[in-house]
């Protein structure tokens, strides 16, 4: 879909949506339409009786009469002061979908409002067309026979905006960023038979004609570092574990870098504590924080932010097999804690134990994120709205929470204390892998990971609700969300980069 900007006229043909405050009036060019068809425009809007551009109301009137287009679509947009740029993406989102299931190959989008918003109309119509983008995300690697009448239709999308410039230039930007979430949709919608950690490592190894260092330690590697806990949970899969370390400089020489960590377990069977059947292939996304990391790693190299970044991932498969490992093993992290592996599904904190300390130890970094699609209790809690968010620092914490506000990637902070913490005591080693009592799942994960960040600013997003949905989200197609990129990119724009 190509995307354009343009002056506020009215196109000679294809579809057109058009925005309309609360309260019902028409805008300049819906007017000038209702003008044209002779009235034909409010004569639909009173046949239609309940549209009065309330939020998430809409109108479609076919081939208005006097005009060539095939459709104007009358879009409310509620009150224009609370209209914000989630609710402009979205709008762009629900517009572009729309018209792509009609057969339209052409739609121009104007506001056509242009009094009483809080933000400047050229945000407004960058973001407009960045939801139109990210709403129109398709995977269709392994589709051979589709129907072209299934297929989207759209091919040109324009928002018209007396603004178009400086909104063209808006976008320029966040059709980048976009670009970086459909890469990291794209790898967590990959089937666990072509995505594994082998070929994970070489997605992330791609960031390098972007100037990002990319550093790929292989199971030597682990095993001279001592990442038994990591080694442990690869062990019983044909596919050998990797780490990634990915380096973007754009910051000073030597200063610290913030740290972004994934969970990259490629497919989660839940090893000898196997899972159900039933459901079973959803863990093939068990890597959408290693996804999102690389993403974000992307994100910030192809716009050159000023920042040092480092991210790092930990891929492994866990399978059961004669090799796997046992409910009952102990193994020793790279930080020396001995762990008790009491169930094997709990595999990510053991990945995230060792990565997060090899991050810590080698880089001191200003922060460190981790996003992991830790637990199924998460989702218990929160839904798919919303990540669970854990943090040792509130500041951190906060800046995350307005990033994601900002970004439509929400999530809700969660405790951590020390009554949580002793739940993971074990009877013969530092630790084990799962609480005793069997609840607050999320927390004990949350809890289990602190114990490798020492005194690091660390903050845990549990994303196992939000980075995959089973279905459609103006902007997230049913599918992988891409859950992180835009928060993180977002986080590092407002807070860590030299201006
Ligand atoms: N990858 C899963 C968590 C998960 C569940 C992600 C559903 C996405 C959707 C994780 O490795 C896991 O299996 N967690 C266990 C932990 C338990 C054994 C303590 C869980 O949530 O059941
Ligand atoms: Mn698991
Ligand atoms: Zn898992």
């Amino acid at each position: 879909m190509k995307v354009s900007f343009a002056g506020t006229t009215i196109p000679s043909d294809g579809a057109l949506a058009l925005g309309v405050a609360k309260g019902g009036k028409l805008g300049a060019l819906a007017a000038s339409v209702d003008k044209k068809s002779k009235g034909g425009v409010r004569r639909a809007i009173k046949a239609a009786s309940r549209f009065e551009g309330d939020k998430g109301q809409s109108l479609e009137i076919l081939a208005p009469s006097g005009t060539r287009l095939s459709r104007l679509i009358l879009v409310g947009l509620g009150k224009p002061e609370d209209f914000d740029t989630r609710a402009a993406e979205v709008l762009g989102a629900n517009v572009a979908r729309r018209v792509s299931a009609t057969g339209d190959t052409k739609v121009a989008i104007a506001l056509d409002v242009t009094k009483g918003f809080k933000i400047d109309e050229d945000k407004l119509s960058a973001r407009i067309a960045f939801g139109a983008r990210l709403g129109s995300y398709r995977f269709d690697r392994y589709r051979t026979k589709e129907k072209p009448d299934k297929k989207p239709s759209l091919k040109q999308l324009t928002v018209l905006t007396a603004g178009n410039t400086s909104a063209q230039k808006r976008f320029a930007i966040l059709d980048k960023l976009a670009e970086s979430v459909s890469f990291t949709r794209d790898l967590v919608t990959e089937p666990p038979n072509v995505l594994f950690p082998k070929s994970l490592a070489a997605h992330a190894e791609s960031l390098a004609s972007l100037g990002v260092k990319v550093e790929v330690l292989g199971i030597a590697k682990l095993q001279k570092l001592g990442m038994g806990s990591l080694i442990g949970v690869a062990q019983g899969s044909s596919h050998e574990p990797y780490v990634v370390v990915m380096q973007w400089n754009g910051g000073k020489p030597k200063a610290p870098p913030v740290a972004f960590i994934g969970k990259g377990v490629t497919f989660d069977s839940g090893g000898l504590s196997l899972k159900p059947a039933s459901g079973m292939e959803e863990m093939k996304f068990d890597m959408a924080g290693s996804a999102a990391v690389i993403g974000t790693m992307r994100a910030l190299a192809a716009r050159k932010a000023k920042v040092n970044a480092v991210g790092v991932v930990g891929l492994v498969e866990n399978m059961p097999s004669a090799n796997a490992q046992r409910p009952g093993d102990v193994v020793t992290s790279m930080s020396g804690q001995t762990i008790e592996v009491l169930n094997t599904d709990a595999e990510g904190r053991l990945v995230l134990a060792d990565v997060l300390w090899y991050a810590k130890d080698r880089f001191k970094p200003v922060f460190m994120v981790d996003l992991a699609t830790l637990t199924g209790a998460i989702i218990v809690a929160l839904g798919h709205n919303q990540a669970g968010l854990f943090s040792n620092n509130d500041e951190l914490a906060t800046r995350l929470v307005s990033a994601g506000d900002a970004e439509g990637e929400k999530m809700w902070r969660m405790p951590l204390g020390e009554d949580y913490d002793k739940d993971i005591d074990s009877d013969i080693a530092d630790m084990k892998n799962i609480g005793t009592g069997g609840k607050a799942g999320s927390i004990i994960g949350a809890q289990f990971l602190q114990r490798f960040v020492g005194d690091t600013p660390w903050a845990h997003l549990d994303i196992a609700g939000t980075a995959w949905l089973n279905k459609d989200n103006p902007t997230a197609p049913k599918g992988a969300t891409g859950y992180g990129v835009r928060l993180l990119n977002r986080l590092v724009a407002d807070h860590y980069e030299e201006k």
